[in-house]
């Protein structure tokens, strides 16, 4: 079973390797055809032509299926699974209905996720509400939409959300989020499960008990369960039992000390992707094994029930569905030390570089066939030094006008994207059995402008 940590980037040689070989970090319909990337049986470098670059692109059957793997794996293990897809890596309204039309929930961490949700129709009782400093305005709209859940974050929050609920003469459905103290295998800015942390309620003095005692005894709302999330691009499968093994302690606490059984518990998302291709994440398959078998093995240990069990995938859904394409313009090549192949987008389509020393692997769509010869950096063109795409990459020989492909951009591209430089975000397209269509329009200048006061 897959579950080791993230292996280390070893240094950028140009690999010779082709498109073919980059299929671990590729959408799953991926094929080459005289010499072009094909994704979803369309032709990338002739999409390019028609809808223009910088353009991310998103594979439908890859999304599906990482969504019913999702659902098989973990169902297979316990019958009482939901699997939640985290809107945060990347919502549009056809997202959104994807998800629904999988039998899939939806995680909305804003109420701007949650107006996309309203907007699909998507069945309000399977939508969770997240967030560590929901506004009056969001807790307000969570209760006039009718959300299955919102998950509470702090005692601040369930205060208002209690006096909101009463008021409304409903009572709301909470899981109250616990940070159980485990440092995640991952980069420090995407661990959320640690006891330092601005999400939820520790473990430590008691601050947890308090709330669930809280929830309890409050009108308005009613406990439903627990949630966690350790943290994001996690490799080590061990990170997730540790915090199993914690957090179905504290619920074993909670009977002794309150009487009441958690019926739900939430252990959040994080599973890795391959992004290089020395990445090995783990399976989906053991992924599901361990949270499931883990809880279960946990809760008679210590005679509980089985509880509804939550899972909150976001980037292994959607991560290697996506490439982001783009033209080459200009190459600036520094004798001994690097060559510059800059291209029509940067930091404001893909902050994850800069943000997170991310990398990615790259090939130019038009030359797939042919062997990755070169070790370039793909440069931005936003005016910050730090605006790059990708790092020392291995790539076919580039020539202005080619179309460069970046790979496993799906998630958290388009979602954490800017207008930096005032540059119109890309759009968004599905592409399915041969055909593409918009997803997300690209912005034009008016888009810019909208809400410019003259
Ligand atoms: C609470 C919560 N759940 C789920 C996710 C999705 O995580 P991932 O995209 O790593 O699967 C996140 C992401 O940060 C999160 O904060």
């Amino acid at each position: 079973m897959a579950g080791k940590p993230a292996a280390p980037r070893p240094p950028a040689t140009p690999d010779l390797k082709t498109a073919a070989d980059l299929a671990p970090v590729l959408p799953m319909t991926a094929d080459v055809r005289d010499g072009h990337l094909f994704i979803g049986g369309v032709d990338t470098v002739k999409l390019a032509a028609e809808a223009g670059t910088a353009l991310y692109v998103m594979d439908e059957a890859h999304i599906r299926n990482q969504l019913s793997e999702y659902v098989k794996w973990t169902r297979y293990h316990w019958k009482d699974v939901d699997v939640i897809y985290a809107g945060k890596a990347f919502l549009s309204v056809q997202m959104a209905r994807i998800v629904a039309d999988e039998g899939c929930s939806l995680l909305c961490a804003s109420g701007g996720e949650l107006a996309y949700a309203l907007r699909a129709d998507f069945p309000m009782e399977r939508v969770q509400v997240h967030g560590n400093n929901k506004t009056d305005y969001e807790l307000h709209e969570c209760l006039e939409a009718g959300v299955g859940r919102i998950v509470v974050d702090s005692l601040y929050e369930m205060e208002r959300l209690a006096a909101m609920a009463q008021e409304a003469g409903v009572e709301q459905s909470i899981l109250i989020r616990i940070t159980p103290g485990i440092e995640a295998d991952t980069h420090d800015f995407i661990q959320t499960g640690q006891e330092d942390s601005k999400f939820g309620f520790g473990m430590a003095e008691g601050l947890a008990m308090r709330a669930i005692k809280r929830a309890l005894e409050l009108p308005g709302i009613d406990l439903a369960g627990l949630h966690m999330h350790i943290g994001s691009q996690i490799f080590a499968l061990k990170s997730f039992s540790s915090a199993i093994e914690v957090i179905v302690h504290f619920m074993e606490d909670i009977r002794q000390e309150t009487g009441y059984v958690v019926r739900e518990l939430d252990t959040g998302g994080g599973l890795g992707i391959a992004y290089g291709l020395p990445d090995e994440p783990s399976t989906i398959k053991d992924y599901g094994k361990v949270i499931v078998d883990g809880i279960k093995e946990h809760v008679e240990e210590h005679g509980l029930p089985v509880p509804k069990i939550m899972v909150e995938p976001g980037r292994s859904i959607v991560a290697n569905a996506g490439v982001t394409l783009y033209t080459v313009g200009s190459i600036k090549q520094i004798p001994n030390i690097r060559t510059y192949v800059a291209v029509d987008g940067g930091m404001s389509d893909n902050i994850r570089t800069s943000l997170y020393d991310a990398h990615y692997e790259a090939l130019i769509a038009n030359k797939a066939d042919r062997p990755r010869e070169m070790v370039v950096t793909v440069a931005g063109k936003h005016c910050e030094s730090g605006d790059m795409v990708v790092r020392d990459a291995p790539l076919q020989v580039p020539e202005s006008g080619d179309i460069l492909c970046v790979c496993a951009t799906g998630a958290y591209c388009q979602s954490m994207s800017s207008n930096y430089n005032k540059q119109v975000r890309p759009g968004v397209v599905f592409v399915k059995d041969g055909d593409w269509r918009w997803s997300v329009k690209r912005e034009t200048y008016d888009d810019l402008m909208r809400n410019d006061v003259e």
